[in-house]
């Protein structure tokens, strides 16, 4: 698994509280470095359900079934602690394009969260009250960055990159694509409507969604975010609503130790998620390094 180091990991997003609280209008973003022991992934494990743990061995790579366990176990924990219930009591259902949820709330409606994971970083979002979706991606080298603009970008979107001077085309390329993909994932539709996005992704430009598809649902008050979690990464926050305030926090093995003990999975009833990673799928494709 890649590592990133503790310097480009900064110290700016501290340690949260043994039970985080969320209020009206806020989100908490994590961030947690997934490169794990064995034996740290051994514990992690034992939380997941058994629909989980069977999708963890139907990963062909070791690398990916490892990631997988950790991003899913450190979700489990983190919505155990909002929710104050153990991790492996929570049952996920799945939206028609695969967007993990759940019906457990201790909010009065069911907590909203979503997770991504890019280059040994995952980044969790979670509010009380408005839909959120998070993208984040490790900036490296893509050659056929324009290929992909022509095709999934807007037309305003890729005449920014095409007409930029090369060294700001990265940063321009993953702008949009962190923040396209962070409403696509609030949403809960995907990558499948790419193209009908337009956002904000000149360099200093602060994040901004201009065109939202063509969904109905998707014409309220919606609040595009940069992130910056780490050296080397850019990501993006989308939420649906009148946001006051961002939550940065690190998620630790220190704060796993620090919370109630996980115990043995039970098997809650076995959903099958309708999951199709077509962000790594064409990142994959189209890039020399993921
Ligand atoms: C959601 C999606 C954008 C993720 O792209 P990615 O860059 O590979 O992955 P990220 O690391 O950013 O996010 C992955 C996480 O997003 C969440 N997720 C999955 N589908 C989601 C969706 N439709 N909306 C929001 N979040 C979703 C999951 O928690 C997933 O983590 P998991 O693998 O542990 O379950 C991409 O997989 C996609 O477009 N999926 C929809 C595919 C689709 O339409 N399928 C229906 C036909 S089968």
């Amino acid at each position: 698994m890649r590592t990133i180091t503790m310097s480009a990991f900064g110290r700016h997003w501290p340690s949260a509280p043994p039970s985080p609280v969320l209020a009206a209008r806020e989100v908490h973003i994590w961030r947690a470095r997934l490169e794990l022991s064995d034996g740290q992934l051994g514990r992690l494990t034992r939380v997941l359900s058994a629909d989980e743990t069977a999708r963890a061995r139907r990963y062909v790579f070791a690398r990916d079934r490892d990631i997988f366990i950790a991003r899913r176990a450190v979700l489990r924990m983190l919505l155990g602690r909002y929710l104050a219930v153990p991790p492996e009591g929570l049952v996920f259902r799945y939206g028609p394009h695969g967007k993990p949820a759940l019906q457990q709330s201790r909010y009065g409606q069911p907590i909203e969260f979503n997770l991504s994971y890019s280059h040994g970083l995952a980044l969790f979002a979670f509010s009380a009250d408005g839909p959120v979706g998070i993208d984040v991606e490790y900036r490296r080298p893509v050659p056929t960055m324009e290929d992909i603009a022509r095709h999934f970008f807007s037309r305003c979107e890729y005449a920014e990159i095409a007409s930029a001077a090369p060294n700001l085309r990265q940063t321009i390329f993953f702008n949009a694509w962190t923040r396209k993909e962070a409403f696509l994932k609030a949403t809960g539709e995907g990558l499948t409507g790419l193209e009908g996005v337009e956002v904000s992704c000149l360099p200093g430009e602060a994040a901004r969604l201009f065109k939202t598809g063509t969904d109905p649902s998707t014409h309220s008050p919606w609040v595009l975010r940069e992130i910056h979690p780490a050296a080397g990464f850019t990501a993006a926050l989308a939420y649906r609503g009148a946001l006051t305030k961002i939550q940065r926090w690190t998620w630790s093995d220190a704060y796993r130790a620090s919370g109630p003990r996980a115990t043995q999975a039970t098997s809650p009833t076995a959903v099958k998620p309708k999951y199709s990673s077509m962000g790594s799928f064409l990142l994959r494709r189209f890039c020399t390094v993921t």
